[in-house]
């Protein structure tokens, strides 16, 4: 049977705004969904280890970096979840024919994902109300170091089914045997060759992000603790040094694993692709060399144009994973085909909706940020736990 005839339509109606626009709102907002879910997936471990290590010790800076990582946690992940949503608008209504296919087909674990995100989510609650809640001890960050690794296992859970939706629907040609094996919604795409170097890269980068964070967090207390600024940069630009290094080989190992013919694309066969490719090889080493000068000497100019470097590399990369999956997908899904009737009421709506949010976001960051400084006499339950579980990040002076 021809393959194209496999591949279910669009929807009759139109689409409410050019398609461009839409590539460009979907690749924005996954940007914008990638910044904070990287902290999510690398920074429950960081924390985890942290606190394993500064466990005996709470004046030690790794409890403390652990604690400010913790307690920051649930901002992160409210961040990565609101922001979740615009791309995955997008990616219905661009690649819907695509995408529902391989979540039909995954349906079971997919849908998994609403409960792995609400027990890991609830779980980060528990460590700081809970767990770190009142006087320190031992035990206290033992539980906390266990309790964020479960977290952190089911967000990396989450980041796996993400991984394996996203290569399924690049593949038309598996979704009629997967469904003829079983019509179960079981399936992942754990015979793909990209999976697991793709996965791997993606997880190295959450750790190289969670350094940045940490070392953002050290930014944030330069004036307050100036000895505990200088390790959380150092510390921070560490991470991301030693996880950007593996992500060398991890990158080769990916770029191997595509279909050769796409692999070219990026190695001069098409000069747009080639040449964000090239961009970000060489932001790259730029962010290499300027976190060696921060991990080396805690240089604040040097994290800055660190920190800078890696997010211009993020959305390189992002453009590329977009650039790849139009390759994957061209032959088959045609967005462009599709009428289209511009709806600009819905666009300034979404568009008004889209920048509250994140005003909203930015003031509970806020809020966050002044739990820290607060004296720990506030009557209010919520922020007198909050203030006594941040407490030891940066006492006050
Ligand atoms: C907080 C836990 C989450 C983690 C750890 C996570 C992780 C990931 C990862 C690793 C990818 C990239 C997969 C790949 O391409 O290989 C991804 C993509 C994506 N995530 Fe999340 N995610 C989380 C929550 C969410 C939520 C709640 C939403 C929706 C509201 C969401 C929406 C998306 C969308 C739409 C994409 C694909 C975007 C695109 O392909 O352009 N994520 N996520």
């Amino acid at each position: 049977m021809e393959l194209t005839n496999l591949i279910p339509g669009y929807q009759p109606l139109p689409f409410p705004l050019p398609t461009w626009l839409m590539q460009l709102l979907l690749l924005l907002g996954f940007y914008l969904h990638a910044l904070p879910m990287n902290v999510v997936l690398g920074g429950g471990f960081v924390a985890s280890a942290l606190f394993f290590f500064g466990r005996s010790d709470k004046t030690s800076y790794s409890y403390r970096a652990a604690k400010a990582l913790a307690v920051s946690l649930p901002l992160f992940i409210s961040f990565a979840v609101t922001q979740g949503i615009v791309p995955l608008l997008f990616l219905q209504l661009v690649y819907g024919p695509a995408f529902y296919t391989s979540s039909i087909l995954m349906a079971a674990p997919w849908l998994g994902v609403l409960a792995i995100l609400l027990a890991s989510y609830y779980i980060s609650y528990i460590v700081i109300y809970r767990t770190l809640k009142g006087e320190y001890s031992t035990k206290k960050a033992s539980v906390a170091a266990l309790l964020l690794l479960v977290m952190s296992i089911g967000f990396a859970a989450i980041g796996y089914i993400f991984t394996n939706n996203m290569t399924l629907m690049l593949h038309p040609e598996k979704w009629l045997p997967l469904y003829q094996q079983a019509a179960t919604g079981m399936h992942m795409n754990s015979a793909e060759p990209q999976l697991a170097p793709r996965y791997l890269h993606t997880f190295l980068a959450s750790l190289a992000v969670t350094g940045m964070t940490l070392g953002c967090f050290g930014l944030y207390m330069v004036k307050r603790d100036e000895k505990f600024s200088d390790w959380m940069i150092k510390s921070g630009s560490r991470l991301f040094l030693a996880s950007t290094l593996l992500q060398i080989p991890a990158g080769l190992w990916y770029l191997k694993s595509l279909p050769p013919h796409l692999a070219a694309y990026f190695l001069g066969g098409d000069n747009l692709i080639t040449t964000i490719f090239a961009a970000s090889m060489l932001l790259t080493l730029l962010a290499i060399l300027f976190s060696v000068i921060a991990a080396l000497i805690g240089s604040k100019p040097a994290f800055i144009a660190a920190l800078t470097t890696n997010a211009i590399l993020i959305l390189t990369m992002i453009i590329n994973r977009h650039q790849l999956r139009m390759l994957y997908l061209n032959p088959y899904v045609k967005p462009d085909s599709v009428a289209v009737s511009t709806q600009w009421d819905l666009l300034a709506i979404f568009l008004v909706s889209a920048v509250a949010l994140i005003a909203y976001l930015v003031w509970l960051s806020k809020l966050m940020l002044r739990a820290f400084k607060k004296p720990i006499t506030n009557d209010d339950s919520t922020t007198t736990s909050l203030t006594s579980t941040t407490a030891e990040i940066a006492p006050s002076t």
